[in-house]
């Protein structure tokens, strides 16, 4: 199978047509969101859900973040506690993911939530949002990449790693928060941080009044299940948080300031030359994979601050960085 490519800047509605054709026969279809590309079923299928595994090689005790098309489609599959209510009416549309309690028999399949009494919800922007609508179901969706590897950010990166197993691939350009959602969870009045991503923690505390607990703080219990240590795993080495190259290496930095041994690099990515850390954001997957793509052993990359985006920065580049299982 080579997968059909559809750009939705020159057909929108023949995008939205076909999609929702290749969804209702239960198979998978690539499709942009404003956070990575993703792999989106039919959430309530369990035949279609178990092609998403397969696909991409993930396991099941994985659950899937099932996107809804708006508030009052989400609240016929979860409950919602008044801090997620807040958080929702704050940033949805948009790069956050709540885990909430699954309404049971709510009609999302086991399989999406690998049986939890969890759902994690999101409400993507755009087209995403449009073919949900259109479709009438929630679709489970986890990034468009082989398990493991670094995130798609463009219909080209999902082409090149899954094109062959593939029936359609929607092009929405690429994507501009360039990173996986924030994940949290809400408990007994407490958020917790279960994945740094595109929406600031800042933002979440300035939003709610409340400190949002971060894993491996007092009251964190590991509990996004697919936070495997290794993951966004390029073939090459990762080193981090370098002040100079080794010759060879592919240098990717922040800001512009001279790195030493730099003008031996192989490459030079710059993942945003003022330093701005959204910009970085959204270069860092493409990046990766181009760097890769060179063929060099190992990819240098210069520190990034902890704040803002850089949070969600960082915690991809340790796991690229992390000894391969
Ligand atoms: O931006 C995103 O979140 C993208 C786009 C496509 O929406 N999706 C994405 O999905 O990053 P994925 O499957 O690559 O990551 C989903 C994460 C996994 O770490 C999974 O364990 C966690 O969400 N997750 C899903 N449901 C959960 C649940 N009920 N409880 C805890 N963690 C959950
Ligand atoms: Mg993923």
């Amino acid at each position: 199978m080579t997968a059909q490519i559809i750009d939705i800047t020159r057909d929108h509605d023949g995008a939205l047509a076909q999609a929702c054709a290749v969804l209702g026969d239960g198979l998978p279809v690539a499709i942009p969101t404003e956070t990575v590309y993703g792999l989106a079923a039919d959430a309530t299928n369990p035949a279609a859900i178990t092609r998403i595994y397969e696909t991409k090689g993930r396991p099941r005790f994985n659950p899937l973040i099932c996107h809804m098309s708006d508030l009052a489609m989400a609240e016929r599959y979860a409950d919602f506690d008044p801090i997620s209510r807040k958080l929702a009416e704050a940033f949805w549309p948009g790069p956050l993911t709540l885990i909430l309690p699954l309404k049971p028999e709510s009609g999302i399949h086991a399989l999406a939530t690998a049986g939890l009494d969890t759902v994690g919800i999101r409400l993507p922007k755009g087209f995403a949002s449009d073919l949900i609508r259109a479709f009438g179901k929630p679709l489970a969706a986890p990034s468009a990449n082989t398990s493991g590897k670094v995130s798609p950010t463009s219909a080209a990166h999902v082409a090149d790693d899954l094109g062959d197993k593939l029936a359609l691939i929607i092009d929405g350009g690429a994507a501009p928060v360039g990173v996986e959602s924030t994940i949290v969870r809400v408990e007994d009045g407490v958020i917790r941080l279960l994945r740094p991503g595109g929406v600031a923690v800042e933002e979440i505390e300035r939003a709610t009044g409340l400190s949002v607990i971060r894993p491996g703080g007092p009251a964190a219990i590991i509990e996004a299940p697919g936070m495997l240590a290794s993951h966004y795993a390029p073939g090459a080495a990762v080193r981090l948080n370098v002040d100079h190259v080794e010759t060879g290496e592919v240098l990717i930095r922040l800001g512009s300031a001279p790195v030493k041994g730099m003008e031996l690099a192989a490459a030079v990515f710059d993942l945003s030359p003022s330093g701005d850390l959204a910009q970085a954001a959204a270069n860092l997957f493409d990046y990766l994979k181009r760097a890769d793509a060179t063929g060099a052993a190992s990819i240098a990359v210069t520190p990034i601050p902890d704040h803002g985006l850089g949070e969600a920065i960082n915690d991809r580049l340790v796991r690229a960085a992390a000894p391969r299982e």
